[in-house]
């Protein structure tokens, strides 16, 4: 019994990895350009390349919320995801916190005002997020 548990789970680990490689190869290729703009200054390794970056305050307020933003979601490595749950919850959770326009925060939109993400933008991401987190739940990931 344990025996076959143990092959089951070895023929699932490769196609499950596949999985998600797949996911992030288009991850990269097609979503990943705005979650860059929006969220990687916060929960990845991404600089704004901005001009006001380097003000005190802005400064002090990025980064004082960089180790916050990335124990509770880190992006820097692309998919997976670091963050609470799996996979599948991540999603959730990401889809969630811009369905209620929590992320990106408030102050940071007010001061970073020409990335405030569009409806439209919000969309692309949230049906992106939603459609791949139907194929990982499929293989409970
Ligand atoms: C200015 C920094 C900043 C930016 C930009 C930012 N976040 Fe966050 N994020 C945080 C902080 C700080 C937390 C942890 C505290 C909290 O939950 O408010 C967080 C938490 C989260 C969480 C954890 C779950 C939750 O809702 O509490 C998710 C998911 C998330 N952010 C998604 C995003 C996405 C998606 C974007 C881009 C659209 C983004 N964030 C942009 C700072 C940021």
């Amino acid at each position: 019994m344990l025996y076959r548990t143990l092959i089951i789970f070895l023929l699932c680990l490769p196609a499950n990895s596949r999985n998600l490689q797949a996911i992030n190869n288009e991850y990269i290729r097609s979503i990943k350009p705005l979650i860059k703009e929006n969220c990687l200054s916060c929960h990845g390794g991404f600089q704004l390349d901005t001009w006001y970056r380097d003000l005190p305050l802005i400064k002090m307020y990025i980064n004082g919320h960089i180790t916050d933003a990335k124990e509770s979601l880190n992006m820097e490595n692309d998919i997976p995801f670091k963050g609470r749950g799996i996979q599948s919850d991540i999603f959730w959770s990401i889809i969630a916190s811009i369905k209620k326009e929590r992320m990106p925060p408030q102050p940071f939109s007010l001061v970073h005002g020409d990335i405030k993400l569009s409806p439209k933008d919000r969309d692309t991401i949230i049906k992106w997020f939603s459609e791949k987190r139907r194929v990982l739940l499929e293989q409970d990931l």
